[in-house]
Parts: C-alpha cells; structure tokens; sequence
C-alpha cells in the first residue's frame, strides 16, 4: 500500500542535524524493504536503537509437519480452541509453506515485553476482540472484521482489551500487498478496486517513551526467537514519515463485486504476496440472470491449495462447517457443493456469509498441531447421505501414515522458516 505518511516531529532534510531537547543528536534510522530499493521509512529515535544492553533467551520457532499421508480434503474445526498464552505464544501455525503460513491465535494474558519479526510480513485477521497495537510507527486501534498488516521490522506490542479474542494469523515471507492490478503506475487504487485509499487506516497517534528501565524485545528470526534486552523504552521514536508502516483494512469496507452470473474468487482478492492472494468473501447480493446459481460450479483448482476460514454466516455451498472452521482444498483433487446445496440456493438473492480465503501456487503442508482439530469423515462428506463418516484412507507405501513427512527429498517433519511462538510440535486440547 505505497502512501506517503508521517507523524511527530521529524527535520526538513533527511540525514541532517536534528537535536533532542537536551541538544544531543536524535538517531536517524532507516527501514528499508528490497535493499534501498523498495518502500521505506524514516525513523528518528530518542536512543540508538543498536544500543543492545545484553542479548538474553532463545526460544526455539520451528514447527512440527504433520506425517505424511494419503492426498485429501480437510476441514479444521477450531471454535472450541481454548485462550492461552499471550499474543505471541498463543500462535499456532496450522498450514505451511516456504511462501506462506496461517494460523490462529486465541490469546489469554497480556505481553510483558515487544516483538518484532525479522523473517515476515504478518497479517492479523481479527475475528473476535478489540483492543491496540502498539507500535514504533505509532498506536493503531483494532476491532472485529480488521486485516491488521504490519511490515516485517516492526517493532510492536499487542494489547487487547478485556473479551474474547479470536484472532487468524498469516505470516508472509514476500510482502503482503494489495493486489497490483487494483492500482496504477502512481500506486493510487483505481476505480474498478473493490476498496479505496479511504478504507486505510493508518497510524495516527505516536506516542514517544522516553522512560528509562528494563525492556525486552523478542526478535524472531532464523527459526528462533532472540530476547535483546534495553535499557530504554522501545517506542522512542519523535517522529517519522515514508512509504513503509503497519496499516489496517477492515473487511466491511471491502465492496463485493458481483454479476448476472456466479463470479470467479479473483473478484474477492484482498491482498496479495509471492505465489498467494487472501481474498474476503463478503455479504453481498446474489447473480441476477434469472437462470444463475449463485453457489460455486465443482472446480479442480489444479496448481493451487484453497484454505477458507469461515468468520459469520452461513456458507451455502458447505454443509457441517462451523465458524472459525477451517476448509482445505489442495490442488490435485475437485471440490464443490455439498449436496442439495445447489438447489437450495436456487431463488436467493443473497448471502451473509463472511470469510477469508487463502489461495497459494505451491503446496500448503499440514503441521501436527493441525491433525487434531481435523474432520475425519471431511473428504466423503459430499456423498449424498450425509457428513461424518470417517473417510477410509489408504496407507501410503513410503512411510504410512505415520512416517515423517518428506520434503524435497529431506525427510523430517521439517524446519519452519516462519514458525511462530512456540517450542516444538505444539498442543492445544
Ligand atoms: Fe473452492
């Protein structure tokens, strides 16, 4: 989302004297994407932020693949996740690839320290809960239904207020983007975009801490989380103004796009990263030639895995899906309506339904924290007598259904290059 912005104080020139009260220079920072070539931004701190007291813990990020097994459909069920941990603990990674991962994140206590990731561009989607993320680049208030982007570098805390919080999590190597032919060569969206630069909310309060104490910032990269440890707040910065900063797009400001006939998921893309988009399925008004169905046609999405998560309404091409499900449709194999779902939707002139969508070109790898929240009797539920029966599934002859899960030839349940939060395979009952 290429705009210019700025908040609190910052010089006329870059790179020139630009005092602190006390006289002393304030220290200029850069954040740069690409090198120096792509967006960035200007930062102008009370403290060097290289001014490290001590380097503390490493946790462990990697995350556990699931065992390999035979090539199906799932359905993730998880309402009844319980809250725990606090905003970087309680993530969990259900799906994975070198390009893209997603999870959940049911959050119980606060952060006693800050974070930032040093591997991806994150994107929080904010089912359940309000409450503020608060920045380097400033505060940013959140409510249900936002998509809060925040750039890789950023440093940040994640204060949620008193409530249920339900939160998916989508972590990006590339940078998450809207998509490119939305917008013309100035960056500006254009009139065929299902949103505009009025739907952006940006930071607009910078609070600068000039307090001096104990303050830890967990550093995720390389699959391990890295305490450095500061002898000053964190949030120091006066000012600042660029191109790159964390950003927030509610899913109600999308406006569906729609026609006489059933439209294609690309008319529903949100965002976009190498070998992935993130599409939003709103309520919206059905197709309107008298003859349409308005539920999706079987499609064999043949060089991409579709992952929905189902946020509010009713979907009605699925049957059996309860909200905060997830659906996970790899290339390979159709999917399509349940049964019956056609006819019902004959007639209807809309839809309720609210969900976010995550397509990716290369193959999405379950973890072992996903298999228990998985639908067994999923991949036969198209079978016109009903969902629930587990399906039958062959063992595969290299390693069964318990052997490790192979990649490339590496065999081990394998290295996460963007695991969040947590030791290991991780648990959730
Ligand atoms: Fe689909």
């Amino acid at each position: 989302m290429p705009m210019y912005h700025s908040l609190g104080l910052i010089p006329h020139k870059r790179h020139t004297q630009f005092r602190r009260p006390d006289g002393k220079l304030f220290s200029e920072q850069l954040m740069g994407s690409k090198g120096f070539s792509g967006m960035s931004s200007l930062l102008y701190h009370h403290n060097p932020p290289t001014m490290v007291q001590r380097i503390g813990d490493v946790r462990d990020m990697t995350v556990q693949l699931a065992p390999r097994e035979p090539l199906r459909h799932h359905h993730l069920l998880t309402r009844p996740v319980k809250a725990m941990g606090d905003p970087i603990e309680a993530r969990e990674v259900l799906l994975w690839n070198t390009d893209v991962n997603m999870g959940i994140c049911r959050p119980a206590r606060p952060m006693d320290y800050f974070y930032r990731n040093g591997m991806g561009d994150e994107l929080y989607f904010i089912h359940q809960g309000t409450g503020r993320f608060e920045t380097v680049f400033g505060t940013l208030p959140y409510r249900e239904g936002d998509y809060v982007i925040l750039p890789r570098g950023t440093t940040y805390k994640v204060v949620a207020d008193k409530g249920e919080q339900r939160w998916l999590v989508i972590e990006s190597v590339s940078q998450i983007e809207t998509p490119r032919r939305y917008r013309n060569p100035y960056g500006q969206q254009m009139e065929h975009s299902p949103f505009c630069e009025r739907d952006f909310r940006r930071p607009e309060k910078l609070e600068t801490h000039v307090e001096k104490g104990e303050y830890e910032v967990r550093v995720k990269a390389r699959d391990e989380l890295t305490s450095y440890h500061f002898d000053f707040h964190p949030l120091d910065v006066v000012g600042w103004d660029g191109y790159l900063y964390p950003w927030i797009f509610n899913i109600e400001d999308f406006e569906p796009i729609t026609g006489r006939i059933h439209q294609p998921p690309p008319v529903h893309q949100n965002f976009e990263g190498h070998n992935f988009v993130v599409c939003s399925f709103c309520p919206r008004k059905y197709d309107y030639h008298p003859l349409s169905i308005p539920v999706p046609y079987n499609h064999s999405n043949i060089d991409s895995d579709e992952i929905i998560y189902y946020v509010n309404g009713n979907f009605m091409s699925r049957r059996g899906i309860d909200v905060a499900s997830f659906t996970v449709h790899p290339q390979g194999i159709p999917h399509g309506p349940h049964p019956g779902t056609v006819e019902a939707s004959l007639g209807k002139e809309s839809t309720e339904e609210l969900a976010v969508m995550l397509d990716t070109f290369q193959p999405l790898h379950m973890t072992a924290a996903a298999l228990k929240y998985d639908d067994q009797g999923y991949p036969t539920s198209w079978r016109e007598h009903g969902h629930g029966k587990p399906a039958k599934l062959a063992e595969t002859k290299n390693g069964g259904r318990n052997g490790a899960h192979s990649r490339g030839g590496v065999k081990s349940p394998g290295k996460n290059r963007l695991a969040p939060g947590r030791k290991g395979a991780t648990t959730r009952k």
